[in-house]
């Protein structure tokens, strides 16, 4: 997992990227919440195993994920500018009960998602430059999982109980 981390870390999306990746994000926005719903509706059904650790009603959690998912795309040309924030959900993630392996079934979800609601629209470089994007994304919230890991470990404390934005 550290191997797939690093690689999404080194990887920089291409100028055509960026541009088909906020191209289709702004198709994507006006149906925002039909999008969130059909997201979650292809999660539970790749992954019945996740859909305890929602808590909050899925309505709301599924606003906060479009908007993170808006704000990184919005940031795509500087990346650094979100590194930290990445971090910090992914390290925010351990204690919603995320597992590594859960990231490429949330991918998996975000690309049937994708293709449904933007139709033909879905070309093939729209897709390779979602992949791209999501890579880059859980690939930092991977780097901050593993280093909260390792505080935790040294330490020996339980699980942060840190209180969580908007909670
Ligand atoms: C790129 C990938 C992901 C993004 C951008 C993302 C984003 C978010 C955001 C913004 C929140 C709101 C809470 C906060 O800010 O701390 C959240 C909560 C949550 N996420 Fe994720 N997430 C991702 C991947 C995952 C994965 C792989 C899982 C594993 C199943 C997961 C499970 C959850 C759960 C269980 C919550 C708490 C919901 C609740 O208490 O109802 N997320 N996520």
């Amino acid at each position: 997992m550290a191997d797939a981390a690093f690689e999404a870390y080194t990887t920089v999306m291409t100028p055509d990227q960026i541009h088909l990746l906020r191209r289709s994000y702004a198709k994507l926005e006006p149906h925002a919440s039909i999008a969130a719903l059909a997201f979650y509706r292809r999660l539970f059904e790749l992954a019945p195993q996740v859909r305890p650790l929602f808590k909050d009603d899925i309505e709301s959690q599924a606003t906060k994920l479009m908007d993170m998912i808006g704000l990184a795309v919005s940031l795509t040309d500087r990346p650094e500018s979100l590194e930290g924030d990445l971090r910090d959900l992914g390290a925010r993630h351990l204690d919603y009960g995320a597992e590594d392996a859960h990231y490429a079934v949330v991918g998996a979800a975000i690309l049937d998602m994708l293709a449904e609601v933007l139709g033909d629209e879905f070309t093939p470089a729209t897709k390779a430059a979602w992949l791209e994007f999501y890579g880059l994304v859980s690939g930092k919230m991977l780097e901050g999982a593993a280093a909260a890991r390792v505080d935790r470990a040294n330490s020996g404390s339980e699980p942060s109980k840190a209180p969580v934005p908007g909670k």
